[in-house]
């Protein structure tokens, strides 16, 4: 690669600094802010609501078979207090899948949205064992 001698470069072209740069560099309690809630927009588009999961899982009859709480203690049902919201997440939609035709569960997986299946994750994730 050839390289241009400094002498010759001159200086640096001065850039203007955008306007929407200007005006958060002077509201520094807003910038701060945004940037808050980017750092948790992670946790915000995961998380479900865990209130309205316990309401689902009453409206949706899961605690008839996985019992109040998701403390099953039937052994034809699985536990699902305590379990990880990602493991539940991703069983639901394997259900949805119907990748197996006949499993019990497809059928009540079915009406479920993605924000159901987040709120239910969270409501039974957050249940003692
Ligand atoms: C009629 C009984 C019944 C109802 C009602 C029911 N389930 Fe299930 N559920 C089962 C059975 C049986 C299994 C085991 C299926 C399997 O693993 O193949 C299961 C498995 C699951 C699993 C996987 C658990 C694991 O450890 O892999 C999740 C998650 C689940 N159900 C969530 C729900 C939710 C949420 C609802 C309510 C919307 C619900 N279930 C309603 C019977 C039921």
């Amino acid at each position: 690669m050839r390289t241009i001698p400094l002498e010759v470069r001159g200086p640096a072209p001065k850039m203007a600094p955008s306007e929407t740069a200007t005006e958060l560099n002077r509201m520094p309690s807003i910038r701060a802010f945004a940037l808050a809630g980017l750092a948790l927009l992670p946790y915000v588009a995961f998380a479900g609501d865990s209130e309205r999961g316990r309401d689902l899982a009453w409206q949706y009859r899961c605690m008839t078979c996985h019992g109040v709480d998701g403390r099953s203690n039937d052994p034809r049902y699985p536990r699902l207090a305590g379990q990880k919201p990602a493991y539940i997440i991703e069983r639901l939609a394997y259900f949805q899948a119907e990748i197996e035709p006949f499993n019990e569960m497809n059928g009540h997986a079915r009406p479920l949205t993605e924000d159901m299946k987040r709120d239910l994750a969270a409501y039974f994730s957050g249940q003692r064992l």
